[in-house]
């Protein structure tokens, strides 16, 4: 790789605001500015000449990655200048669980984003009831592989009081003990509430917007020394849209905050509502990134890609030691579209049951103004022992193989074989895999097949 040059700059107090990405360009004559990276911080300025730019290409998340270490982090990502993208789970000092946004606009990488959360706390003990507001979409496959799994507004206004049921539970539970605080695993799994699209449930006129943002806000005042986090994704760029400024930026100032790509409104925002320090400056992110913006003569054909976004997941970490430094995430699933569900995000949370028991939100009292009747499903699982170890890849057969990966839905023999595959465990061919299913099809484990698809019976 060709070198990259670095400069040093002395900044005025304060630092310099609105960095003019193209005149520092065309001072440096540089015609692709995702190739100039800037940082700055107490006085300096660091710009940095890169051959290409240095998160073109990452790397897929690995299951390593994703298991929460001792000091409760996983990497989720890269900086710009290959050190890890670390967000914290757990604090084992305080034992406290972790308030965490994840903001972008729309195609940003949110949803992926929070996949490799979700499949960090499956690999890693955590506990999840999940609220997906794109009608189960956005992330289609936690299915089978968090708690609980709700896709209403409805759902996840029960799912958010069973969480602050459970805070006050264990709040109570410790007291008795006469603990002050939360200990890993004993007797409680660490358990998060995650929210993606967060903004539709909290935006002004949605039905439950007031008691959405006031459980949030209680969630993130007492669950959290008591092991019960949140996690939301949301598209807003404002804390109003997010249930009130008041909900949000005190819990996300001492919280976890990743900003994805950003409209042109929010930055501003960002910097009035106190998430990002006064006088810093983002390098923006560009949705394409590597193109060389130049005038074509007459007849000039544009390249193909020229207009496919291929910055998404490049995000800043704000609340972390480097908030202006630029990052981005793993790869997270497969690069070319899936029909089912994607093999390689199945993989990443692995097959077996999901840690911890789903909530039972059938016979929670409706919230006002609520018709009787379309109680959201819980997962389709059954109920399985509350543990809170990492589950072991422990030894498992061929047909434990097939059936696990078509508990998340029906595949294709192709997917099918690519998922188990991918599952970590010993590598198959398809003719021992067409033997197995046919076996299992004769023992009624897996239904007949429709369409081309195979389905669990
Ligand atoms: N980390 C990643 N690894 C691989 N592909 C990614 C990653 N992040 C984003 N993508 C690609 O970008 C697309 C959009 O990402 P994603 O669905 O996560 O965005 P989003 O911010 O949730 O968008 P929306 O507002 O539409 O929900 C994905 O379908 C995928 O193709
Ligand atoms: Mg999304």
């Amino acid at each position: 790789m060709a070198a990259v040059k670095e400069y040093v700059l002395k900044t005025p107090p304060g630092g310099v605001k609105n960095i003019d990405q193209e005149a520092l360009c065309d001072l440096l004559k540089i015609d692709d500015p995702s190739r100039v990276i800037f940082e700055q911080a107490r006085g300096e300025a660091v710009v940095r000449v890169f051959p290409t730019n240095p998160l073109m290409h990452m790397r897929p998340a690995t299951v390593a990655d994703l298991t929460m270490d001792a000091r409760g982090r996983i990497v989720v990502g890269a900086y710009y200048d290959g050190s890890p993208l670390r967000i914290r789970l757990f604090d084992p000092k305080t034992g406290n669980a972790q308030r965490m946004a994840i903001f972008g606009t729309t195609g940003a990488g949110k949803s992926r984003a929070l996949q490799s959360v979700l499949a960090a706390c499956k690999r890693s003990g955590i506990v999840v009831h999940l609220a997906d507001l794109k009608e189960g979409q956005s992330v289609p496959e936690a299915v089978g592989n968090v708690a609980t799994r709700v896709t209403t507004q409805k759902g996840a206004i029960r799912l958010l009081r069973r969480l602050v049921d459970e805070a006050e539970r264990r709040m109570k539970a410790y007291g008795e003990m006469g603990r002050s605080g939360f200990i890993l695993g004993d007797p409680d799994p660490l358990m998060y509430g995650v929210i993606d699209e967060a903004n539709r449930l909290l935006e002004k006129g949605a039905p439950y917007r007031d008691e959405a943002a006031g459980l949030i806000k209680e969630l993130g005042r007492t669950g959290r020394s008591v092991g019960v986090g949140i996690i939301l994704a949301a598209q807003a760029g404002h804390l109003e849209e997010m249930g009130g400024s008041d909900t949000l930026r005190g819990m996300l100032k001492e919280g976890e905050v990743i900003l994805l790509r950003w409209s042109s409104a929010m930055m501003a925002q960002l910097v009035s509502d106190g998430l990002l320090p006064r006088g810093e400056s983002l390098q923006p992110i560009p949705k394409v990134v590597g193109q060389v913006r130049r005038i074509r003569r007459w007849n000039e054909a544009a390249d193909e890609d020229e207009d496919e976004p291929n910055s998404q997941g490049m995000c800043y970490h704000l609340t972390s030691s480097r908030p202006t430094s630029m990052a981005r995430f793993f790869l997270v699933g497969s690069i070319a579209p899936c029909r089912g569900h994607d093999p390689v995000i199945l993989a990443l949370y692995g097959y077996g049951p999901p840690p911890g028991k789903p909530f039972d939100l059938d016979d929670a009292p409706d919230p006002e103004g609520d018709v009787p009747g379309g109680a959201p499903a819980a997962s389709g699982r059954p109920s399985v022992p509350t543990t809170a170890e990492v589950i072991p890849p422990g030894p498992v057969t061929l047909a434990d193989r097939i059936t696990a990966a078509l508990a998340g839905g029906p595949l294709t023999e192709a997917d099918l074989l690519a998922a188990v595959n991918a599952d970590g465990h010993k590598q198959i061919k398809r003719g021992s895999l067409r033997t197995r299913v046919s076996d299992l099809r004769r023992d009624g484990v897996i239904g007949p097949p429709s369409g081309g698809l195979v389905t669990l019976a």
